[in-house]
């Protein structure tokens, strides 16, 4: 597969601090590819160095098999949408579209064709004679996002474009985004802290740590199948649950507990009395009929219930810790009560206590 982008061996500091170290990452052409992390890991600052607004201390960036490591941001193709829209608010919405174009020396009939593809796809036709003063915050993103969509680039580059939202704006202009890809099929680069938006969006991501990639996979492997215990308790809402213990026989023993792991897909074989921990996501606890398939069975009590809706989220106590089950929005549960739970060790994930990584 062509790569759209590639990041090789990126250093870049601000004086003393080292905030990328040693990044290496290649982007498929057409890939939406998100960078999340929590912030100040470093993902505004690698955007930055493959928009060119900044320059890396050591490395290289390749945008389209071209080493544009030290080009203007205007030569290398990419088109950028900010958080903070970063629209002039004296000009019209056209206004801000073109503007752009009119410096470029986009001949006029062509930059009416852009503005009209890009206004309708965007569906701001309505407002282009407005200034952005008089839009909604998603309306002006749209117009950021048009900004970069009549540059006709070959690369998007997001931060964070949907922060500023409420979360039902959110929500929709993600889907619009999602929509945006699949149509244009361009390569995307974008940047969140919110791990729900790089699920949706993402054909692949990359879990940022400290200025390096801790994981870069799929969502599903992302989620099923974490590298490491940073990866695993960053994903997921509510996180993982997890219990140190020792693995030997075929078991890992938790405090009162010994659980089977007899199906669980090991990354790298464990030594004899390997120091674990083990892993489990709150849906992937079994309840009800689903005991059936269950490896183990034990009974806890039900410390605080929270409906939430769509599903139902049980704290209870297991092994000295509090322990989440995700039960379905019809539970019929409540604190006090005895409930028979189940374990199954597929599902689950098995760290290296010393080393954090993925047994
Ligand atoms: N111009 C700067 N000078 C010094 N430190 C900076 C500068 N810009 C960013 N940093 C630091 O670099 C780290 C990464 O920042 P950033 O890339 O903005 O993080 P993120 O976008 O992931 O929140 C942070 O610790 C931040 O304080
Ligand atoms: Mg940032």
């Amino acid at each position: 597969m062509s790569h759209s982008v590639e990041i090789k061996n990126l250093d870049l500091s601000f004086g003393a601090v080292e905030v990328l170290k040693n990044l290496n990452l290649d982007v498929n052409d057409g890939e939406f590819l998100v960078l999340l992390g929590s912030s100040g890991c470093g993902k505004s600052t690698l955007l930055n160095v493959i928009a060119g607004l900044l320059e890396p201390t050591d490395g290289q960036i390749w945008i389209k098999d071209k080493n544009v490591t030290w080009a203007e941001p205007s030569e290398r193709g990419i088109g950028m949408v900010f958080q903070s829209y970063a629209l002039y608010p004296q000009m019209t919405v056209e206004g801000n579209l073109t503007f752009g174009l009119k410096n470029a020396k986009v001949p006029k009939a062509e930059i009416a064709k852009r503005i009209a593809r890009a206004a309708d796809i965007l569906q701001i036709e309505p407002l282009l004679k407005r200034k952005p003063g008089a839009l909604s915050g998603g309306q002006r993103q749209r117009v950021a996002i048009g900004r970069a969509l009549v540059r006709d680039v070959e690369v998007f580059l997001f931060d964070e474009p949907l922060s500023n939202l409420d979360a039902k704006l959110r929500a929709d202009l993600r889907v619009e985004l999602k929509r945006l890809h699949n149509n244009l099929k361009n390569t995307m680069i974008y940047v969140t802290h919110d791990q729900v938006e790089a699920m949706t969006l993402a054909d692949r991501i990359a879990i940022m740590k400290g200025g390096k990639i801790m994981q870069l996979g799929t969502p599903a492997e992302i989620y099923g199948k974490p590298q490491n215990l940073y990866v695993a308790d960053f994903i997921g809402s509510p996180s993982m649950t997890f219990f140190e213990g020792r693995i030997s026989d075929g078991k890992i023993a938790i405090p009162g507990h010994d659980l089977p792991l007899e199906g669980y897909e090991y990354a790298s074989a464990p030594v004899n009395d390997q120091p674990a921990i083990i892993g489990i996501r709150p849906e992937h606890v079994l309840t009800g009929d689903n005991l059936r398939s269950a490896a183990y069975t034990t009974e806890v009590t039900v410390d605080l219930v929270e409906p939430m809706g769509s599903d139902t989220l049980v704290y209870c106590e297991l092994g000295g810790q509090t322990f989440r089950i995700r039960m379905d929005g019809q539970a019929q549960v409540a604190s006090g009560m005895t409930l028979k739970i189940g374990f199954n060790p597929a599902a689950a994930s098995l760290f290296d206590t010393t080393t954090e990584a993925r047994l």
